[in-house]
């Protein structure tokens, strides 16, 4: 019956999210289990989220806000930027969806890093539109061979920074050069889903391009915020290019819970701040740890950490769920010896390195 699917959806293998802490409870009989793998807030949410959406939970027989208004009107605020410049997304994944859906002809491409973060490739894949890959060099995009890897047909070009599972990132000029004198007939999606969590000097500000460039920011409240369960991310572009995607996305596609959490999130800065310093300080912990254990790591401007084990990366990983710590396996990304870790805190990070310590000498 397969056979009745579009073409391009028979090849296509399913994203394959972190392994749930229930899921390794159960199945390996563990009563701790330790979740380092989808680069979650370790903090968990803030407590005015829950607040919040204890608030509203009677109300849950109403439709939510299809406008998101409140939340709208605050961020917009915030960002200095007009309430038309931005969209909502049930996850910044289902803007991507919508970027995809609104923009690309079946004959069109996108233009996308290899390896990156997985679900550009996917959704451009289930929607039958085009792909073109561009290698990273040294784990990190190689911009000028994107803009090489640039034709007639090219209609979006995802760019995530920092990036997902490399934790690299491209600075001010490196965008800027790549932005310089690239058609107006592509769409740039700027995915900066780890935004929060930069600390380099020269990570470009991109909100100056929505004025006059096709670019199309994409933002979460899943990673800092510590919201990734109730599910809503933002998009930022100019209001022509917004009001293209409304028409495409559905009426309610946010719900009720996760705009009530995500305007009382933006309220708590203490509580942002709180997890952005956890994942710094677990960051120049967990490299002081690899580099005594001599292993090579990639410098992560990210809550996460991609670490090359020098040997199986699947094995380390199912090793390491015995210990009951989750981490991600790197096969779907080709990065076969690696391993991806999520900043976690002081107690989860300690466990990691306990744990890795002794999966490397049984590997
Ligand atoms: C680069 C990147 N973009 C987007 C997302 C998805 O975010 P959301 O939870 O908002 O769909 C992730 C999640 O891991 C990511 O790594």
């Amino acid at each position: 019956m397969s056979r009745l699917a579009k073409k391009g959806i028979i090849n296509l293998k399913p994203y394959e999210p972190g392994k749930p802490i229930e899921e390794v409870k159960r199945e390996l009989l563990l009563e701790e289990v330790y979740k380092l793998a989808s680069n979650e807030n370790s903090l968990g949410p803030s407590p005015k989220a829950v607040a919040a959406i204890k608030k509203v939970l009677k109300d849950i027989n109403r439709y939510p806000d299809g406008s998101c208004y409140y939340l709208r009107v605050k961020l917009a605020e915030k960002l200095n930027v007009d309430p038309e410049n931005l969209i909502f997304g049930n996850g910044s994944d289902e803007i991507m969806e919508i970027i995809v859906q609104t923009f690309m002809n079946q004959d069109e491409e996108a233009v996308i890093a290899e390896p990156t973060f997985l679900e550009y490739r996917l959704i451009v894949q289930a929607s039958g539109a085009q792909i073109k890959t561009v290698p990273l060099i040294n784990f990190k995009y190689d911009l000028d061979g994107m803009k090489r890897a640039v034709t007639d047909k090219t209609k979006v070009v995802f760019i995530a920074n920092p990036d997902n599972p490399t934790g690299s990132y491209l600075n001010d000029r490196e965008i800027t050069k790549f932005l310089d004198g690239l058609s107006e007939n592509i769409i740039v999606v700027m995915d900066e889903a780890y935004y929060d969590f930069v600390d380099a000097k020269d990570y470009p500000d991109t909100m100056k391009y929505l004025k006059d460039r096709n670019v199309i920011i994409l933002r979460t409240f899943s990673k800092a915020y510590g919201l990734a369960g109730l599910r809503i991310g933002y998009g930022l572009a100019n209001a022509e290019l917004i009001d293209c995607m409304n028409r495409v996305r559905q009426p309610f596609n946010v719900n009720m819970l996760a705009q009530v959490a995500a305007l009382a999130s933006l309220d708590d800065s203490q509580h942002l701040k709180r997890s952005v310093a956890t994942v710094l300080k677990g960051k120049k912990y967990l490299y002081r740890k690899l580099d005594k254990m001599g292993l090579s790591y990639i410098p992560s401007e990210t809550n996460f950490i991609l670490v090359d084990v020098r040997r199986d990366g699947r094995e380390v990983f199912e090793k390491l769920l015995r210990y009951g710590v989750i981490v991600r396996d790197m096969k779907p990304y080709k990065l076969d010896s690696h391993i991806r870790v999520t900043i976690g805190t002081q107690k989860e990070n300690n466990k990691f390195i306990e744990a890795f310590k002794k999966v490397l000498t049984e590997v």
